[in-house]
């Protein structure tokens, strides 16, 4: 059998930035991106510049970061989504800009109010507009699933004539079937012959359960890319698992006759940064990476592994870089090691970012007895994600009790100069928040939510708060870590604080 290979394109800085709740900072996208190349990935969809400033300048810094893969940036159908792009990929080595418009009656009538003449001058003008200035075009006719199948050739072909090099056929809201699916690439290869000359890609959500199957139905229909984001994450349900779809190419090739440039030996590495980078757990149970994939549980299974794994294994742990002799790090692990261990895991800090996190480490590995990968990433992102920070926590007392109201007493630091203010609210963490608000002189900040998780397992853990705030139409979200979990709910505020400061600086010139 002759063996294909599939490109991946990655689009868990795009699509999965959608997932609720996420936002990853500029810096927090340069460490994934990094990861995302070692991984192998073809293609990075980095973001969507029209989309926000803080996008364009992600997409920017990505472009820089990466030379070894292509780096595409997602527009409307509007000329100035393709400008933005085309200035946000201006470093990129590989530049590719992704161009959208919606096919399908509804999304058509209702959401863009165009008619299907007007939707064809859209495509045509601006993928021709895109291809005059960027080598590469990519062109995906939103709900091309629930599309009427004559006009979704119809936008298909006009792409194509305007320049697209790319059609990535997106099934929007996961309604297919992988029957029907497959069905629809066959039916659109036959009906437009142009379509065997260009890169026809996939992009399949997850609302079904089907996201995977669909995709690799699509595959052995003769589509030659795949649209997938790490863990799964995404819009909604979320999109197609990148390592669920590497990995049955890699373990059934021989029946989908189709392999992957990706180095699967980082597949545990990036799904664990991307965990760390999105505080989005990894359910114990999915598939390659959840932390049971490969535990045995019944002593008939275990029996079995130990005589010969493949009684119950069909693929090692090693093959997606489980390495379990790694040593764990505490109080006594000198810089080298921690250094050391931030590059097993993928991360590329420099000099004064790894001094940085390893004075944190130290502070943690006082109060826990072993310090473990997960918490790394989480000191690693609280890092990444308060950087340019204005206010830091110099330190805070908090009073409260079950017949008293909270009162909390705070200090921050902003430059050489320490602001204190006390605040009461309802319980100590309203209160601390409330005392942040009046060091900062704002009355006008709301809070969205709130969350505080574990870390690890254990009464020593480390307590990863995030907040999400609003001030004046926009919204911001903030992180922090610690043992203490009031202090880890205090720092994420401040970080979502002084994002939100600093945005308004930057409006403001
Ligand atoms: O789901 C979708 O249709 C998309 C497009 C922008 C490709 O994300
Ligand atoms: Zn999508």
């Amino acid at each position: 059998m002759e063996i294909r290979t599939i490109q991946i394109t990655d689009t868990s800085m795009r699509d999965g930035e959608q997932t609720p709740g996420v936002r990853l900072g500029i810096q927090q996208k340069v460490e994934f991106a990094r990861q995302l190349e070692r991984l192998g990935v073809d293609v990075i969809e980095a973001g969507f510049p029209a989309s926000s400033p803080g996008d364009r300048r992600a997409v920017e810094a990505v472009a820089r970061a990466v030379s070894g893969c292509t780096v595409q940036a997602l527009c409307r159908a509007v000329r100035g989504d393709v400008d933005a792009a085309l200035e946000a990929l201006g470093e990129a080595k590989h530049p590719c800009i992704h161009i959208f418009l919606a096919s399908s009656p509804l999304h058509l009538q209702y959401k863009l109010k165009m008619t299907e003449e007007e939707a064809l001058a859209a495509v045509a003008d601006t993928v021709a507009y895109a291809k005059a200035a960027c080598p590469q075009v990519q062109f995906s006719p939103e709900d091309a699933t629930r599309s009427d199948f004559s006009f979704l050739c119809r936008m298909i072909e006009t792409a194509l004539s305007a320049g697209a090099d790319g059609i990535n056929i997106p099934d929007t809201v996961g309604y297919a079937t992988p029957e029907e699916f497959a069905d629809l690439i066959r039916r659109l290869y036959k009906e437009i012959p142009a379509l065997s000359h260009a890169v026809v890609s996939v992009h399949c959500h997850d609302d079904l359960g089907l996201a995977v199957a669909n995709s690799l139905a699509a595959v052995e229909a003769g589509a030659s890319r795949v649209e997938c984001t790490i863990n799964g994450l995404g819009e909604r349900a979320g999109n197609a698992a990148l390592e669920e779809i590497v990995m049955a190419l890699h373990v059934r090739r021989d029946v989908l006759g189709a392999e992957t440039h990706i180095n699967t030996k980082e597949l545990i590495r990036t799904s664990r940064m991307a965990a760390s980078l999105t505080a989005v757990a990894v359910p114990p149970g999915k598939a390659i990476v959840g932390q049971n994939a490969f535990s045995h549980e019944s002593g008939i299974h275990q029996h079995g592994v130990l005589a010969n794994r493949e009684t119950y294994e069909i693929m090692r742990p090693a093959d997606i870089g489980l390495d379990k002799n790694m040593l764990l790090l505490g109080k006594l692990s000198g810089r080298h090691a921690f250094s050391q261990r931030l590059e097993q895991l993928g991360y590329a800090l420099d000099d004064k970012g790894i001094d940085a996190t390893f004075h944190r480490f130290k502070e943690i590995a006082d109060k826990k007895t072993a310090v473990t990968d997960e918490d790394i990433g989480a000191i690693v992102n609280e890092y990444l994600d308060g950087i340019h920070g204005k206010y830091w926590l110099e330190s805070f007392q908090i009073q409260s009790g079950n017949h008293m109201k909270a009162m909390a007493l705070l200090s921050l630091r902003d430059g050489e100069e320490v602001f204190t203010e006390a605040a009461p609210g309802d319980g100590p963490v309203d209160a601390a928040f409330n005392a942040i608000d009046r060091i900062a002189g704002r009355d006008d900040i709301k809070l969205e939510s709130y969350e505080i998780r574990a870390v690890t397992e254990g009464t020593d853990a480390l307590g990863e708060a995030k907040v999400k705030i609003s001030a004046a139409g926009a919204s911001f979200t903030g992180r922090g870590v610690s043992t203490d979990i009031l202090k880890s709910s205090i720092k994420a505020y401040i970080n979502a604080v002084n994002k939100c400061v600093a945005a308004q600086a930057e409006q403001e010139g």
